[in-house]
């Protein structure tokens, strides 16, 4: 079969169905030496009870594992849609010409020494080759696939993978192996592992989309160490985290992308903050850590979606209550409140001490019957959409016979509402606990634990239901503020004057103070008569960008003989500061009247692409860097969402007999924003600081408009 063709950029889900269920799988570099990777493979194959054809290859012929070793792969006797490449790397290119001729549909290239060690041009290579004789590559620098859907172990890790709903993609190869011991402790079922490596070609997005599909998987994990193409990432996430449960765990909460940034904006974006706002966008689960991953994931691979957020807490220890209580606050889990529902359905099981209040206290003298009887009570009112059963060993409590009714009610009732356990106490408890989880039971030694098992569940779900909100339709002319860029760009700098970001501003429909520039003080004088008093004046000059430094600015000019002043002492500061600045002149601007100051920012996030951010200004943007980002465009709804996530909002709603301030027309700048940024890919950053905002009904100014931009003939 050979296959000359050139593949389709997006060839997509369907494509992929060949990697996850491959008809044949070659392993280039397979060998009878149980040292080699490539024997490893062959028997994680074996064993895993792969349902395709195995094609060990190798030139020195023999056999492996009973499968005769074939020299070349023109001695495949059936379709090969998988060839696993466990070879060095200086041998990969021919094999992979070889593939090529073979009809191989996707490259596993397990080999290092590509681009992690700076061997960028070999892997560009092979990449391009493959590409144009319609393959796919997956890594290179991997440990292989694992696709549970027929039985393909094509790893070298340490075997024994329990089928399941649990989808991992892991970019850290040793991590990734470890996952497979983990997963097999926890008795943690997989539908397909995927170690990316490199992500030459095959990346997290391809993966997403196909996963998405399939119907075995039910959530899917990522290990992410780096993002490569995030604009794409994120729009896929969005898409799946409809379908499927997704949990992300990323290290590397670096800040070095912050320190070469030249905004505000971009000073705030540190890597992190971008990459978590963003996933939280996508409604992807970011998890602290690989052990708040697995719980995750081990619950909700097997949880029925909650019909709604009410959950109720059985407790036999008031203690154990309320620490739950704090966790079902932290962790967004909300507790049913109805006294008189709650007092009629545990009337009867209630002992006179106990408390039937949520968290429903049994007090350590409930019996295991009477514990039972009360989740019971929880599980079958339809009115309590959770149960969350905790549990202290008491020197009373018959604990086998608690683990058999545990058991029962969970095969019961677990189809129809979620339900999390958690227990505390000694050795037996422990035991019971891993008892328990071995088959399948949510059942968790720490009461945070288990929360936030929840938790993970209703922000998941929440994201599910959510109905898909549209883009507003903004009207921008881009070729207006495409042409202000170019002109900008002939005179050799990479941002605007403040009257062309004024002019870029007004395109967009944003409120600007009246500006007016002045070329000499008779202009400048008539222009503050024009405006009215008080007035703010400013210098305009390419040459000085900083222009407070420079004592390029006058605030607050009541007259006449003030704007006269001012006009002066701008012109003989700016020379002192710097004598050959070009001046085009003083801009006379209307003095903003006070309100509250915020800052909203856009910009070309290296890895994300377009992004938004609003914070409030002054020292809630330089101190407490309180501030929200997405990724741009943005609805809006979630530009509203922005503004109330920051931690100072209370500030915009009106304290102290203040009155509330207009956050839609806050919203709505930053709606216009973000789709400026997104539209007008020149623009790197744009910042609007501040932007002061009045009560509600007043809406909001931008007073100063700041502008960076790609130029092309190379300023930075
Ligand atoms: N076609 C088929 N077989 C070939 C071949 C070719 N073009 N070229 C070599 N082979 C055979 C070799 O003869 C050898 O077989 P043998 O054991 O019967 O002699 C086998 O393939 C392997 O080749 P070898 O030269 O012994 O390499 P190796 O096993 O020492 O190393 C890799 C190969 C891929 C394991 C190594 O280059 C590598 O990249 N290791 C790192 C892998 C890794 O960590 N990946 C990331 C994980 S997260």
């Amino acid at each position: 079969m050979s296959s000359e063709c050139c593949l389709d950029e997006s060839e997509g889900v369907a494509g992929m169905e060949r990697l996850f269920k491959p008809r044949g799988v070659a392993v280039i570099g397979a060998s009878s030496n149980p040292a080699k990777i490539g024997y490893r493979i062959i028997e994680n194959m074996q064993n895993a009870g792969y349902t395709g054809e195995i094609y060990p290859v190798n030139p020195k012929g023999g056999e492996v594992f009973g499968i005769p070793i074939i020299p070349s792969l023109e001695d495949a006797t059936g379709p090969v849609d998988v060839a696993v490449l466990a070879i060095p790397a200086k041998f990969i290119f021919p094999a992979v010409e070889s593939c090529a001729k073979a009809g191989v549909g996707h490259l596993v290239i397990i080999t290092s020494g590509f681009s992690e060690v700076g061997n960028t041009a070999e892997e560009a290579r092979i990449v391009e080759y493959a590409r144009q004789h319609g393959m796919r590559v997956l890594g290179p620098n991997i440990f292989g696939v694992y696709s549970a859907s027929c039985g393909l172990d094509a790893t070298f890790g340490p075997g024994g993978i329990l089928p399941g709903h649990v989808a991992i993609i892991t970019q850290s190869g040793a991590l990734g192996i470890a996952m497979i011991g983990k997963t097999a402790t926890e008795s943690l079922g997989l539908s397909a592992l995927i170690s990316v490596g490199n992500k030459s070609d095959i990346d997290e997005a391809d993966l997403l989309e196909y996963l998405a599909t399939d119907d075995a998987t039910k959530v899917i994990m990522l290990y992410i160490e780096g993002v490569k193409k995030g604009e794409r990432l994120a729009k896929t996430l969005a898409k799946v985290t409809r379908k499927k449960h997704v949990v992300v765990i990323k290290s590397g909460r670096s800040k070095r992308g912050a320190m070469a940034a030249a905004s505000h904006t971009g000073s705030l974006a540190g890597a992190d903050e971008v990459f978590d706002s963003i996933m939280r966008q996508s409604g992807v689960l970011r998890a602290e850590s690989v052990q708040e991953a697995f719980d995750w994931v081990r619950y909700l691979a097997d949880v029925s979606l909650p019909a709604g957020r009410e959950a109720v807490i059985v407790t036999n220890g008031g203690g154990i209550g309320v620490l739950a209580t704090d966790a079902c606050e932290k962790y967004g889990v909300s507790l049913y409140d109805d006294q008189a529902v709650l007092y009629e359905a545990f009337a009867d099981v209630m002992p006179a001490f106990g408390s039937s209040k949520n968290p429903v206290d049994l007090t350590g003298q409930a019996t295991a019957e009477d514990y039972a009887s009360a989740l019971r009570a929880v599980l079958e009112e339809d009115r309590m959409n959770a149960a969350l059963a905790l549990y202290c060993e008491t020197a009373l409590f018959d604990t086998d016979r608690f683990a058999t009714l545990l058991r029962e009610i969970y095969q019961e009732y677990s189809g129809r509402k979620p339900i999390v356990f958690s227990l505390f106490g000694g050795e037996r408890i422990e035991a019971m606990i891993r008892d328990l989880r071995k088959e399948g039971i949510p059942v968790f030694g720490d009461v945070y634990q288990a929360v936030s098992a929840l938790g993970a569940l209703y922000r998941s779900t929440t994201t599910m239901k959510r109905e898909p909100k549209k883009l507003s339709e903004i009207e921008i002319d881009v070729e207006a503020i495409e042409e202000i860029l170019e002109n900008a760009g002939q005179e050799d700098r990479n941002f605007l004057l403040a009257h062309e970001a004024a002019r870029v501003a007004e395109i967009l429909g944003l409120r600007m103070p009246r500006s007016i520039l002045a070329r000499n003080l008779d202009e400048a004088v008539k222009a503050a008569e024009d405006i009215g008093y008080p007035v703010v004046m400013k210098v305009v000059s390419k040459d000085i960008v900083h222009k407070s430094d420079a004592g390029g600015v006058a605030l607050d000019l009541v007259n006449r003989d003030e704007v006269i002043d001012a006009y002066q002492a701008i012109l003989r500061s700016c020379h002192v500061y710097k004598p050959d600045a070009l001046i085009e002149g003083i801009e006379v601007v209307e003095m903003v009247r006070a309100g509250v100051e915020t800052i909203i920012g856009a910009r070309q996030d290296a890895s994300f692409g377009p992004t938004v951010m609003f914070g409030l200004g002054g020292i809630y943007v330089e101190v407490m860097k309180d501030v929200s980002f997405r990724a741009a465009p943005v609805t809006r709804t979630v530009a509203e969402a922005m503004i109330a996530e920051i931690r100072s909002y209370p500030l915009l709603l009106g304290v102290r007999g203040e009155s509330r301030k207009d956050t839609s027309g806050v919203a709505e700048v930053v709606e216009r924003l973000g789709h400026l940024i997104d539209r007008c890919r020149r623009i790197t950053d744009i910042e609007i600081n501040p932007l002061v905002v009045y009560d509600v009904g007043d809406g909001v100014k931008a007073v100063d408009v700041r502008i960076l931009f790609e130029n092309p003939r190379g300023v930075n």
